[in-house]
């Protein structure tokens, strides 16, 4: 049985009060369903939001990582300097990373790589622009960035890899791709890995479903088959709202 995951990226919101303050509110929510749920802060807040939720189930986790081990890389982040404060997974290749930071696939097979040395779990994001589902490509580009940066692994690696799917039309704009198109692409990517790897990894792999889910469509969305939790941006930035979509399962 996959596991249900819904995870919240804070992207760049929440300086240390509001950090806590948010936690504080998450801790109070009731979660009547069977997913896990993982929240992602900024680099500065991973640390007092891990010991802030101690003892809870809800992971931190950390929103990008350098794929170098240490060294002369002014301004970021190593898997070793996560791990060292406890931090255990990692979303990579998200879009807005890849728009605005140049990240590549290959820049992001490194990532992966390291990541995977260092035993974390990595939440590794896709999806394709609106140009790409208007011309009829957005397979073909989701096949790609999966091929890219996943096919050098063993199939023994994806024990520690979670994907999301996130077409690019739908972050922020508070478009959601219908139920039918997160099944149709989710279906298509689990092919893909299972053409790869054989169905028995490709039917043990999470993929979750990100852009614009909302407590009022996450129901809907969740309960297609091959969607197995969420990657929530706005809406995990208000306590009720968030736990309404963990509790959509
Ligand atoms: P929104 O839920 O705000 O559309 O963001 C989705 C996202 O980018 C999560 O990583």
């Amino acid at each position: 049985m996959r596991k249900h995951i819904v995870a919240g990226n804070w992207k760049m919101n929440n300086g240390l009060i509001q950090t806590k303050t948010l936690i504080t509110e998450l801790k109070q929510q009731k979660k009547t369903s069977d997913a896990e749920v993982m929240i992602a802060p900024a680099f500065t807040n991973l640390w007092p939001a891990f010991e802030e939720t101690r003892q809870f189930p809800i992971e931190v986790v950390a929103q990008n990582m350098h794929f170098a081990e240490d060294g002369a890389y002014t301004g970021e982040i190593s898997a070793g300097m996560l791990k060292s404060i406890g931090i255990q997974s990692v979303i990579l290749g998200h879009s807005e990373r890849r728009a605005y930071f140049n990240e590549t696939d290959e820049a992001l097979a490194k990532k992966i790589n390291t990541a995977l040395e260092h035993d974390m779990r990595v939440i590794f994001c896709f999806g394709e622009e609106l140009s790409d589902r208007k011309s009829g490509h957005h397979e073909s580009v989701v096949e790609r960035q999966i091929k890219n940066a996943l096919f050098h692994l063993e199939a023994s690696a994806f024990k520690n890899i979670v994907l999301a799917y996130e077409p690019v039309w739908a972050i922020g704009t508070g478009e959601t791709a219908t139920p039918e198109q997160a099944q149709d692409m989710h279906a298509f990517i689990r092919k893909t890995l299972s053409d790869k790897y054989g169905s028995d990894t490709s039917n043990s792999v999470s993929i979750l479903y990100g852009g614009s889910v909302k407590p009022n469509n996450a129901k809907e969305i969740f309960s297609k088959p091959d969607v197995d939790g969420g990657l929530i941006g706005g809406a995990s930035l208000k306590a009720s709202d968030f736990f309404a979509i963990v509790n959509a399962f």
